[in-house]
């Protein structure tokens, strides 16, 4: 029988999800900006955006329009045909990146560093190197996906465990140490460093000023490939459409996910020059990828998420979230470090409060607000980056709320 009432409806979750995910106790329904309403009327304001996917916020009318005319045309042609809209997303993915010569479109996160994975050892195997001079260098604190590739590409361990064989020829070395890399690379068996400019799932923990560029830099002398996992930093989150515009670096590679599709599912992986003719004809491809619908939306939300005035807000909202926590934190000293950059910031418990960032979003729930963690001890806000005035001023009130009752337990 189908459950009508709330908890017969989340007990119908508990028993036929695999239980790989611990959603709380909340059945959204419909959203509108930075609100959301759960299926009992409930309102809160959303500081999560999914997992920094809505970047233009719950039910925008220019991407729900989008996605209606393209529903009423054509919703998918496999790759065996053309279709027009992933047509004009490639064209001007490429053009607004201001590096890549190509773009492969998929479905997922995990499916564009999957490719680039894959891309980054062809391009190795058509230099002429053995398969045992293929690594490709990542960070501890990492998250790239939960593929088997991705997931072995994502150095933390606790995201591998069980999971053994892994695929060979990944190493690891600690974020934002040079040093590391250094060494790492001295081998001479390196064929790219895979990065993201702002560690997400990995605490909030962006890349030091002159980092990417110092990378970069050890990349060219060893003969490797730079590989940008954007998939969450990129579109707009940090300031800029692209996260390492702000590095200054050129990149031979970069995945994109989330936030290009504003909520609708799509991935892509953008190639350099030197890298975009290595992959021909049967090399890779997926059934989904590309699909029409996708398309149609990202198109859009592209082209919303590169308007100076996304970058302006960012900006804004960014540093009223900022003052906002410093104020709570001299009240209540929860947190020892507030970082990040744009709306990707991450509050970092003390160490007396180490482990339990959860608790506060069970408060922040209590409060009618949505917020995320980025493992036990950081607390991560990540709002769709049209974010208003007025949406910011409540959920901070609202923040302060959750925090104090947090404080008072
Ligand atoms: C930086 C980064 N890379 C890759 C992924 C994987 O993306 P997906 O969950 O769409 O496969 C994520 C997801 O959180 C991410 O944050």
């Amino acid at each position: 029988m189908t459950a009508d009432n709330t908890p017969d409806l989340l007990a119908t979750g508990k028993k036929y999800y695999l239980p790989v995910y611990r959603p709380r106790d909340v059945i959204l329904e419909r959203g509108q900006g930075a609100r959301v309403w759960d299926r009992d009327g409930h309102e809160y304001i959303d500081l999560s955006a999914g997992i920094a996917v809505c970047g233009l916020g719950h039910n925008d009318p220019d991407l729900v329009a989008a996605l209606t005319e393209q529903a009423g045309k054509l919703w998918h042609t496999s790759n065996v045909f053309y279709s027009e809209p992933p047509l004009r997303l490639a064209e001007e993915l490429v053009t607004a990146s201001r590096f890549a010569s190509r773009v492969f479109l998929c479905n997922s996160g995990a499916e564009a560093n999957e490719a680039a994975i894959k891309l980054i050892r062809r391009w190795a195997a058509s230099q002429g190197r053995a398969p045992d001079h293929r690594v490709i260098v990542t960070f501890r604190g990492s998250f790239h996906g939960r593929t088997l590739a991705a997931v072995t590409a994502t150095a933390q361990p606790k995201y591998q465990e069980g999971y053994e064989p892994l695929p060979a020829g990944f190493r690891y070395v600690d974020f934002n140490d040079l040093t590391q890399l250094e060494i790492a690379m001295s081998c001479g068996d390196v064929a790219a460093v895979l990065v993201e400019p702002v560690q997400g799932e990995g605490g909030v923990m962006p890349a030091a000023p002159g980092f990417l560029a110092a990378v970069r830099e050890l990349c060219d002398r060893h003969g490797a490939l730079l590989a940008l996992d954007e998939i969450q930093s990129g579109m707009g989150r940090t300031g800029t459409l692209f996260a390492h515009w702000q590095d200054g670096v050129v990149p031979d590679i970069v995945t994109l996910a989330k936030a290009l599709g504003g909520g609708f599912p799509i991935g892509a992986m953008l190639a350099g020059p030197k890298v975009a003719e290595v992959m021909q004809f049967g090399a890779h491809g997926t059934t989904f990828g590309g699909n029409p619908l996708a398309a149609a939306v990202a198109r859009v939300a592209l082209r919303k998420l590169a308007a100076p005035a996304i970058a302006n807000n960012v900006a804004r909202q960014a540093a009223a979230l900022r003052q906002g926590l410093d104020s709570f934190n001299q009240e209540l000293n929860l947190f020892a470090q507030v970082r990040g950059r744009g709306l990707m910031l991450g509050a970092v418990l003390k160490p007396e409060y180490a482990g339990r960032a959860g608790e506060i979003l069970d408060h922040a729930a209590a409060q009618g607000l949505l917020l995320l963690q980025a493992g036990p001890d950081v607390l991560r806000l990540v709002p769709a980056l049209n974010i208003s005035d007025e949406e910011i001023a409540e959920g901070l009130k609202r923040l302060h709320a959750a925090l104090r009752a947090f404080a008072a337990k």
